[in-house]
């Protein structure tokens, strides 16, 4: 094991300690959502104790403190992400989702025509497809697909083909239920190459490997901040600050403008312009805490860490299981993240999910907002496992405990 303390992180998350069914919890499902440490929950607590004010309308004092918090949360995350332009590049939504509708009502409505073609991969959440098909309704453009090898890593053989006459790449950086970790750069360049831009669904990848935009070379990037130790309800977009710059506001409202009469509006400069409406602030207050605590862990101890407990979690369930049960990802721990979808044969995953439950051991059963996936490998759903900084061996020991139950009980 990597010098990281992951029984340290463990005792700095409350909900760790948390009794279900007389067993203590293994929270296995930090790909839905990551549980949250007390200096996250403490900076939620302390802003709303003593700074609470709506932002960047209030001239006291406490409104100025809010609208600092709030802007220094931007800042952090700049910094986080390496972002090239600086926090002038952050915008907060709501989450990953809004994200991308951000990105297809205002960009993809804005620049694309009849005949041009966004390019996803079959392994995209319906985060980054429904909104793409929703355009492609009112716009008259086509959505197509790399398409997921039976190794289930991305087939690039087509690539140059798959091209023609594609405005935009989107795809994710780490699938949620195969775990597999997408190529970004390389497929940044294939898109630069082809004239087009890429866009990328760091809602896995961000929250467990490090990310570097400069490095990366993409256009967009949308993440959720309560798959990354933070809070619920706040989401960011990235966009490289000339692309921002030309697109047009998303919702109207408070907030997004910088003049407005009987004749109509003229939507202000920079990041606001999209959040219209009174934002998450307190959200922001504990997702700065959760960006510094991240920071200290190292983002690359955490993918290293992660990816270690993986590989011994693969291991043990291919010995202990074979035969019984299927992973649906990558076997090995190349190129993939810490989630693991698991095909029980003869079991539906909700009564796997159902008798985990009865050993306290959270995980998510269903098509995980895939369903183009599931289809491709004649699933209608997974019961998925998924690791978070605080997860310990201990916690495979006790998934293998209650799959062996499961496998029997059905068997
Ligand atoms: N997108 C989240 C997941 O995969 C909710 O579970």
């Amino acid at each position: 094991m990597t010098a990281f303390d992951p029984r340290g992180v463990r005792t700095d998350v409350p909900l760790t300690r948390r009794v279900i069914n007389g067993r203590t919890i293994t929270y296995l499902d930090s790909a839905a959502s990551s549980l949250t440490p007390r200096t996250v929950i403490e900076a939620m607590d302390r802003y709303y104790e003593n700074y609470h004010a709506n932002v960047h309308r209030g001239v006291y004092q406490t409104a100025n403190e809010a609208t600092t918090i709030y802007e220094g949360a931007r800042d952090a995350v700049a910094r986080f992400l390496n972002a090239p332009g600086g926090s002038s590049e952050i915008v907060f939504t709501k989450n990953t989702t809004e994200s991308f509708n951000l990105i297809a009502r205002s960009w993809g409505a804005t620049f694309l025509n009849p005949g041009d073609v966004v390019l996803l991969t079959e392994m995209e959440h319906h985060a980054n497809i429904v909104p793409w098909f929703q355009l492609r309704d009112t716009q008259g453009i086509e959505v197509r697909f790399i398409p997921v090898g039976d190794d289930f890593r991305l087939d690039l053989s087509e690539i140059d083909e798959l091209m023609r006459d594609v405005k935009l790449v989107s795809v994710t950086g780490m699938s949620n239920v195969l775990g597999t970790i997408a190529p970004v750069r390389q497929l940044a360049d294939v898109a630069h190459r082809h004239g087009a831009l890429i866009a990328v669904d760091g809602a896995q990848s961000v929250a467990h490997s490090s990310t570097d935009l400069v490095g990366l070379d993409i256009d967009f990037l949308a993440f959720s901040a309560h798959k990354m130790l933070g809070p619920t309800g706040l989401g960011v977009l990235w966009a490289r600050e000339a692309i921002l710059d030309a697109m047009p506001p998303f919702m109207g409202g408070g907030g997004m403008i910088l003049d407005v009469s009987l004749d109509g509006f003229t939507p202000a400069k920079g990041p606001s312009r999209f959040e219209a409406g009174t934002p998450p602030i307190a959200q922001t207050a504990g997702f700065s805490a959760a960006l510094k605590y991240l920071e200290g862990l190292g983002m690359a101890n955490v993918a290293a860490y992660e990816k270690e407990l993986t590989g011994d979690a693969l291991t043990r369930l291919a010995l202990e299981f074979e035969g019984r049960v299927r992973i649906i990802g990558p076997g090995d721990t190349l190129e993939r993240g810490g989630v693991i979808s698991l095909d029980v044969e003869g079991v539906h995953p909700h009564d796997v999910a159902q008798v985990l439950d009865q050993f306290g051991v959270c995980v998510r059963p269903g098509h995980h907002c895939a369903k183009p996936l599931m289809k491709r490998f004649g699933l209608a759903a997974t019961a998925r496992a998924s690791f978070g900084p605080y997860s310990l061996v201990e916690d495979t020991d006790v998934l293998l405990e209650a799959l062996g139950h499961a496998v029997k009980m059905f068997g």
